[in-house]
This record gives C-alpha cells, sequence and structure tokens, in this order.
C-alpha cells in the first residue's frame, strides 16, 4: 500500500469529519429557519455550529476579554437552556469592561461554559447566576455563584477529579465538565475551588489568577 496512507487518525481528520457533522447541521438549521416557527431555533443550531468550529480551531481565535468571553458562555448555556427545554438561568455581572485573560478565547469559554452549564442541568426551577471579577493585589478574582442545590458534601473535595459525577445517566463519560475547568485554569498558572455558600442556597466556584 502506499506509505502516504499510513497518518495519524488523530487531530487533522478528527477535525474533518466533525465539519462534515456541522456541515450537515449547518444544512437542516437552513432547511428549518425557511419555516418562521423554527427560525429561532435554526438560529441557536447555527450558534452551536460555530461554537463547535471554534472549539475545533476551525475559526481564528479572538482577544480574550473576560466580559465578552462570558457573554459567549452565557449565550452557550442559555441556547441549551432553550433547546433542552430547562428552566432559563438569570445571569448578573459584574465584570469591569478592561479585564483581559491570558492565553486563548476559546480555553476560557470552555471554563465558564462548563460551570454554567453545571448549574442549568442541576436546577428544577429558574435560577440565577452571579459572575464577579475583580483584581486583589497581584491575583485576578473571579467568582461564579448559583442559587442551586449546592454541592452534595461527599463530593466536594473530589470534585475536580475526572469521572466525579452525581448525574443519573452517566455512560461512562459524564464528570469531565469541572476536570476540564480545572485543567484549563491551571494550565495558565492559576487555581479554582468550590464551595457551598454560607448565608444562601447554592455553589460558589472561585478562580484566581495572576494579574496579567
Ligand atoms: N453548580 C453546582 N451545584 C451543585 N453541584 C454541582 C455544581 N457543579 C457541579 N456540581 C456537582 O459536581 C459534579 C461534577 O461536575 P462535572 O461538571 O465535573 O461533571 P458532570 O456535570 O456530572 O458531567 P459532565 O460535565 O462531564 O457532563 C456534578 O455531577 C454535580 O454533582
Ligand atoms: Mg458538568
Amino acid at each position: 500500500m502506499d506509505d502516504s496512507l499510513d497518518t495519524d487518525l488523530t487531530h487533522e481528520t478528527l477535525v474533518h469529519d466533525l465539519n462534515n457533522v456541522f456541515e450537515t447541521i449547518t444544512e437542516a438549521a437552513e432547511l428549518l429557519s425557511a419555516d418562521r416557527r423554527w427560525k429561532a431555533l435554526a438560529a441557536t443550531l447555527g450558534r452551536s455550529v460555530a461554537r463547535g468550529r471554534r472549539l475545533l480551531g476551525a475559526i481564528p481565535d479572538s482577544t480574550p476579554h473576560l466580559a465578552s468571553i462570558v457573554d459567549d458562555a452565557i449565550q452557550s448555556v442559555t441556547d441549551y437552556c432553550i433547546a433542552a427545554r430547562k428552566p432559563r438561568i438569570r445571569f448578573v455581572r459584574e465584570i469591569p469592561g478592561d479585564i483581559r485573560l491570558p492565553g486563548s478565547a476559546k480555553d476560557w469559554e470552555r471554563v465558564f461554559a462548563n460551570l454554567f452549564l453545571n448549574t442549568a442541568q442541576i436546577m428544577q426551577k429558574p435560577g440565577r447566576i452571579d459572575i464577579a471579577a475583580h483584581h486583589a493585589e497581584e491575583a485576578l478574582q473571579i467568582t461564579v455563584s448559583d442559587n442551586g442545590p449546592g454541592i452534595p458534601p461527599e463530593i466536594l473535595a473530589r470534585m475536580f477529579r475526572p469521572h466525579v459525577s452525581t448525574k443519573a445517566n452517566k455512560s461512562g463519560r459524564s464528570g469531565l465538565g469541572l476536570h476540564i475547568v480545572a485543567s484549563i485554569v491551571k494550565r495558565y498558572s492559576g487555581s479554582v475551588i468550590a464551595a457551598n455558600r454560607e448565608h444562601a442556597n447554592g455553589a460558589t466556584f472561585t478562580i484566581s489568577l495572576p494579574a496579567l
């Protein structure tokens, strides 16, 4: 056989085939958008495809401004809530416009999308997520707090490890979201901790990063 066929069937070819999947979703979304009733859902599909392409590196990455990254992650999880018919989440931001993050925007979108998605998946009724950021001494501190049921005490100490999950339908693949969050934060020399709120229901995640 031709030696050139002996290629690495990993990232590049996976990107290729996932792009074909995205192509199909894009075509289907275009058909849907012709009907007024499905226009909004078609737009949701379009945004999800754009997100997927960005994660794959098929679309150039943007400059990581915290406020715009958080906005993208909010849009992503709001799309999820609509499509999955989950109770809506209200997001309250206290983020100074000039705060920048190190590295790649798509990494940070994964961080916030995973944190927000956990709340969206746990909430049984409409909820709220507060996101705040400020500089403290030489560090940037970002907090994400929700008013959900709080973190089960038995997993609190190990929830950033892979495959720790309370999801009912695990299928062996759950429990990766927070591991992804911790791995990305660590890549940028930061840390993330989780706690239950002291004077209210819900969980708080605190990310600390060296100031840029
Ligand atoms: N905001 C939160 N409030 C309460 N519990 C949480 C919250 N976020 C995470 N958890 C708990 O931590 C567990 C691990 O979260 P993680 O995101 O790592 O995995 P998962 O959501 O179960 O699965 P995956 O993210 O891989 O789909 C969850 O199953 C849940 O029990
Ligand atoms: Mg998760």
